[in-house]
Formats: structure tokens, C-alpha cells, sequence
């Protein structure tokens, strides 16, 4: 089948190239010509496991093309995926503006019968405005050809992304009439396995599918650092109350783990756009607008711990960070509880030495060249000449490290641990305190 995707960032370039995997004949469309050398090339310019050579078989098996022009794009796909960005707006709600001038290009192009999905993060009734833009477009050149619009929205999680549109827990079509269906069933057809992963459903329902479900996962993380502040208030363990809540099947394990709040592409954007639909309709969330109060204290919580031990002022303290991306596998910064972290110790005098395996040019992009920040290319090189380490993400290779040359190095032995990955039992042999989210503190020697 013929495909054309609109927008090579994160969901667009997964979506093209795992399309074009399963045998479809796809053209990946962006206005950035430079990103679309770099893809021609090979080059994937963003870090996704499994990308990468996906992208390239592809391109040499010739079902995935790349090109900036809208009109190649157009007369290519009887599907046409929308997949480009909806930065929020000042006041939360999502910009719309780059997903309807794309459907207006698909509108003042197409000459034959086209399935346009939405696929970015959309509010409820963008599909609308979709439709209408096409139909304006149409209507200006004279033309009456069918189309159809349909929400399509994507769940796949940044690190995890191929595997989760290739192996899908389910896939949500939000469609206006039987034709429509069948045909993105069918295009849906290889990634089933087992059983039929589609539902399919009216537009807005699928809409509001991806809002709710993102907002649902928020909402478990922000409860947990909640329960994991109280935790530390009442003297209790909040892995050990995570662990006992988790085993009762109806609450699970996942997406309860307590941090320095959620961070990412989608979490912060989403819980604030739907709580902004909701204020739009005469409605007021609080369980939204609650969740992400709690998020915004929570990127706070590391830097409260470090000035509770070392006091206000920090000028002179110099801190080793471990991890910048806003979670493992990916090399994305945006709302990463490690920028709010930086950004607190350097206005309260602190310098910063940090490591992190696949994040620190995107960090060099964001902050550029500053006195109070060093980047390193070694875990270890990080903890030279620092006071303490602060743990923000929990790659692998930060998780069992050589405690002993963590103790030796750093003038005061502590591990912040923003992530609870360590067992203070274990570091309080080496000489190293712990100071956790929602656990008891521990000090050097104490086991
Ligand atoms: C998320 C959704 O999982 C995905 O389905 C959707 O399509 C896009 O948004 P992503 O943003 O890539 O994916 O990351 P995810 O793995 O969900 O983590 C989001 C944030 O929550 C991270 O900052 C992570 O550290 C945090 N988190 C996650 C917790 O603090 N605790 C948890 O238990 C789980």
C-alpha cells in the first residue's frame, strides 16, 4: 500500500519506517532539508534503539523514501499521516497550526481519493478542523473528492518506540465510516499477532483515548511521589509500600515508581492541553490540574534534599549529576527533572559536572558553553572534585557502579538518588550515605 508521512521527528520517522518494514511503499515528507539530507544519508538524527538500521534496510530495499516536497508527498500515499509537532501554547492548549497547514497542503493537492490520519497529539476536535481545512482547500480550486480524516493517535514510549509500533498492546482508529476502517485495518494487518490489536471507534472517543491514557500514566506517577512524600514524613519506606500495593493486581506494578517528577514530550504537554479542553468546555480538572501541581514540586524534591544537607547558599559546592535525558534509552532533555535540578543549584552558586551516555549534546545545544557546567565523557571522570552525587536518570550503567571508587572520590560521600536504584544496604558498607525519595535516610556505615 501506498503511504506518505508528514513530519520526520520522533512518531513520523517510527511510523514510516516500520510501515515500510511491513512491505508498504512510504515517502516521509519534512520541511527541514537539512534533516532530510541527513536521513537520505543514512543518518537518523534522532536516538532511537533499532532505528537506525531499520531506516537504512528500508531505503536500500527502496520502500522508504525521503523528501521535502509536499507534492511528491501528496500525489504519493493513498494514506497521508499527519505526524508533525503541537508545541503547546502559552496557556497549555495545543498549537494546531503546523498539523492544519499540512492538511490544507494535502487539500490544495490531491487529486484522487486520500485517507488523511491525524497522528500527532491532537485535542478533542481537531479531526473536525482537519476536515474543514481540506474542504476549504477543495472548495478554492473547485474540486469535490472525497477524503476521509481519521484519529489515529500513537502510544509508543521514546527508547521503546519501533518495538511498540511493531509489537502494539493495541492500535486506536477513530473513523466516520465502514470504508475507511477496513482499509486501515488492513494496513494495521501485520502488526496484530495473535489476536486483532485495532479498535476501532467514532474520532473523538479516540481522541480523547490518547489524552486519557497518557493523563492516567501521569496521574499514577505524580499519586506515587505523593504517597513517597508522605513516606518520608511518617517514617515509612515508599519501596516497600510500592512493592505492596503493586502485587494486588488491580493497581500493578508499572508506572508507580516514584522520581523527581515526569518529564518527556508527552506527559507535561498532554495532562496540561486536556486540562485546558476542560476549562474550554466549563469544566474544571483538579484531578489534572493536582497532578501536575505535584509534578511541578516534585522537580524540586533533589534540590531541597541537597540544600537541606548543605544549606542555602551553594556557592562553592560542586555537584556530580548522572543522567540528563528525561529517562533511559533517549537523548531527549525536554522537561527533564535534571534541567529544573541544574538550573536550582546554579542559581544558588553550585557548579555542575555531569555524564550522561546519549544526552550531553542535546545538553551542550540547550545551555551552550557555561563557567558553572562541565560536561564529561566518563561516569566516573564526572565525581572528580565534586561534594556529592546526584543520581536524576536511571540508565543502566549507572546502576551497579564501583561504590568503593564513588566513596574514595567524592569529599562528602552521599548519593542523591533520584530514582531509588540503590539499595542503601548495599552503599552504607562502602561508606556511602543515601538520601532517597520516600525512604529513610541512611548514613555511611549503617546497613
Ligand atoms: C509516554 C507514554 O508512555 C507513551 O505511551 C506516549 O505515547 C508518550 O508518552 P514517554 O514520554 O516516552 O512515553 O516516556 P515514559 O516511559 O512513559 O516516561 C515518562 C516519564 O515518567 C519519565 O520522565 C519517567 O521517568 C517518568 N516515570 C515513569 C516515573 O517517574 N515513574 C514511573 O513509574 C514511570
Amino acid at each position: 500500500m501506498k503511504v506518505s508521512v508528514v513530519g520526520t521527528g520522533y512518531v513520523g520517522l517510527v511510523t514510516g519506517a516500520c510501515l515500510a518494514e511491513a512491505g508498504n511503499d512510504v515517502v516521509c515528507m519534512d520541511v527541514d532539508a537539512d534533516k532530510i539530507a541527513a536521513l537520505e544519508r543514512g543518518e537518523v538524527p534522532i536516538y532511537e534503539p533499532g532505528l537506525e538500521p531499520l531506516v537504512a534496510e528500508n531505503v536500500a530495499a527502496g520502500r522508504l523514501r525521503f523528501t521535502t516536497d509536499m507534492d511528491t508527498c501528496v500525489d504519493h500515499g493513498l494514506f497521508q499521516f499527519i505526524a508533525v509537532g503541537t508545541p503547546p501554547d502559552e496557556d497549555g492548549s495545543a498549537d494546531l497550526r503546523y498539523v492544519l497547514d499540512v492538511a490544507r497542503g494535502i487539500g490544495a493537492r490531491m487529486d484522487d481519493y486520500r485517507v488523511i490520519i491525524d497522528k500527532s497529539t491532537v485535542p478533542v476536535g481537531t479531526a473536525d478542523k482537519v476536515r474543514s481545512a481540506v474542504g476549504e482547500e477543495l472548495a478554492a480550486r473547485g474540486q469535490d473528492l472525497e477524503y476521509d480524516v481519521v484519529s489515529n493517535p500513537e502510544f509508543l514510549k521514546e527508547g521503546a518506540a519501533v518495538e511498540d509500533f511493531m509489537k502494539p498492546d493495541r492500535v486506536i482508529l477513530g473513523c466516520d465510516n465502514v470504508r475507511t476502517g477496513a482499509l486501515l485495518r488492513e494496513l494495521y494487518a501485520p502488526f496484530n499477532r495473535n489476536h486483532e490489536r485495532v479498535i476501532t471507534m467514532d474520532v473523538r472517543s479516540a481522541e480523547m483515548t490518547k489524552y486519557a491514557a497518557n493523563a492516567m500514566l501521569a496521574t499514577k506517577i505524580s499519586f506515587m511521589n505523593e504517597v513517597a512524600n508522605l513516606c518520608e514524613r511518617v517514617g515509612a519506606d515508599v519501596e516497600m509500600v510500592r512493592q505492596g500495593i503493586g502485587s494486588d493486581p488491580r493497581i500493578g506494578f508499572s508506572f508507580i515508581y516514584p522520581g523527581a517528577g515526569f518529564g518527556g514530550s508527552c506527559f507535561p504537554k498532554d495532562v496540561a492541553a486536556l486540562e485546558r479542553t476542560a476549562r474550554d468546555h466549563g469544566y474544571t480538572a483538579r484531578m489534572l490540574q493536582a497532578v501536575e501541581a505535584v509534578n511541578a514540586e516534585q522537580k524540586t524534591v533533589l534540590e531541597r534534599k541537597i540544600v537541606a544537607r548543605y544549606g542555602e547558599d551553594l556557592t562553592g559546592k560542586t555537584f556530580a549529576l548522572w543522567g540528563l535525558a528525561f529517562k533511559p534509552n533517549t537523548d531527549d532533555m525536554r522537561e527533564a527533572p535534571a534541567r529544573r535540578l541544574m538550573e536550582g543549584l546554579w542559581a544558588r552558586g553550585a557548579t555542575v559536572r555531569a555524564h550522561d551516555p546519549e544526552a550531553m549534546d542535546e545538553c551542550r545545544r540547550i545551555y551552550g558553553e557555561r563557567a558553572d557546567l562541565t560536561l564529561v565523557d566518563d561516569r566516573y571522570t564526572a565525581l572528580e572534585g565534586a561534594d556529592a552525587l546526584v543520581l536524576v536518570t536511571e540508565w543502566k550503567p549507572f546502576r551497579s557502579p564501583d561504590f568503593d571508587h564513588i566513596a574514595a572520590t567524592l569529599r562528602d560521600p552521599v548519593i542523591f538518588d533520584g530514582r531509588n536504584i540503590y539499595d542503601p544496604a548495599v552503599l552504607a558498607p562502602h561508606g556511602l550515605a543515601h538520601v532517597a525519595i520516600g525512604r529513610p535516610q541512611t548514613t555511611a556505615g549503617e546497613g
